[in-house]
């Protein structure tokens, strides 16, 4: 399968020449057309130029972040990794269903990208045999996964964004974190437990890349269309950074973010408890000093008093 992938990657299919974009400047700067924005003509061009600023801030978010840094906890991967399984599962369901549709056949490479069956080797690992049961399912993905099913079924014209989003990411940075999440977490280098990350059947990253980027530019799409990509795959980013941020909170649940009417959270119950009891257990856990281990001239009186009163008592005896 990687030879045959390597020799599609090797012989990009014919592109059409291309056509002028009456948006594009490149003419003399004094011309009116200079006053209207640059858009790059290549699909492929426009998407990373449009998606630019979003996969800066998709780097930055702080889950992104720590994971750079090889901050990275099992509980952390786990929740992240349930949650791909579940993006990867709509989106391929939709890329299904749309595979005959020439807004999306061009793209269609089952074999060499499609991450479901990589997902599962991986839930099994992480979660177990009985992983269906047990993986969470969070809002963040929820709200992702219904926007994958929207696309798919309302305007299947938009899915090319969300297939070049995840996959041409994968591609890229998925292949450092890779690296970063095998040492953080002391996996094995087989790749048990990273499936996800390791495309078997593609031999050369970055000719896939280019394969891909060139099928992109052979959609034929109206410039209207055009646009609500370039808008959906920065959606698809931002759908991206709210599950970063929404699993980053899971994670730290910070007291201070904590609402009450949100329900228990026993992290932070136990860590108040203690702080809570601390100042008020030591008085009663301690004996209570008396008032006359405080007070010396006070015992010295009493203790004298008793005396007098004992000797009174005897001589009034005699
Ligand atoms: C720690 C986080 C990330 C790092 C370090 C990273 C790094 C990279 C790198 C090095 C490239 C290659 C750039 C090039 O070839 O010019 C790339 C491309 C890309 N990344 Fe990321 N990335 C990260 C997060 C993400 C996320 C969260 C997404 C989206 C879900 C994403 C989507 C993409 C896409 C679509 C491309 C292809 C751009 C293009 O060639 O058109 N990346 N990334």
């Amino acid at each position: 399968m990687a030879a045959d992938q390597d020799s599609r990657a090797v012989t990009p299919p014919p592109r059409a020449p291309p056509i002028a974009h009456p948006l594009r400047i490149k003419s003399d700067p004094a011309e009116p057309s200079q006053m209207l924005p640059s858009m790059p003509q290549d699909l492929s061009e426009a998407l990373k130029e449009a998606t630019k600023e979003v996969h800066t801030q998709a780097e930055n978010a702080e889950f992104m972040k720590n994971f750079q840094k090889g901050e990275l906890t099992r509980e952390g991967f786990k929740l992240v990794m349930a949650s791909l399984y579940h993006i990867y599962v709509a989106l391929e369901e939709e890329i299904e269903r749309n595979k005959e549709n020439p807004v999306y056949t061009p793209l269609y490479f089952p074999e060499e990208l499609h991450r479901r069956a990589a997902l599962e080797q991986d839930m099994a690992f992480w979660y177990g045999p009985r992983w269906q049961e047990a993986i969470p399912y969070t809002q963040a993905t929820k709200r992702y996964v219904q926007r994958l099913q929207e696309v798919g079924r309302a305007e299947p014209e938009l899915l090319v964004a969300h297939a070049y989003t995840r996959y041409l990411g994968d591609l890229s940075g998925g292949q450092v974190l890779k690296k970063i999440a095998q040492k953080a977490l002391n996996l094995p280098s087989s790749g048990e437990g990273l499936a996800f990350f390791t495309f078997p059947n593609i031999a050369s990253a970055t000719k896939f890349k280019q394969l891909y980027r060139s099928r992109m530019n052979t959609l034929e799409m109206t410039p209207e269309v055009r646009q609500r990509v370039l808008d959906e795959a920065k959606t698809a980013f931002l759908l991206n950074i709210q599950l970063f941020e929404e699993l980053q909170g899971l994670l730290t649940q910070k007291p201070k973010d904590h609402d009450p009417s949100q329900g228990p959270d026993l992290h932070r119950r136990a860590g108040s408890k203690a702080q809570d009891l601390a100042p008020a257990k030591a008085p009663r856990g301690k004996p209570q000093p008396s008032v006359l281990s405080q007070a010396p001239l006070l015992r010295w009186v009493l203790t004298l008093s008793f005396l007098v009163a004992t000797v009174a008592v005897g001589l009034y005896a005699m």
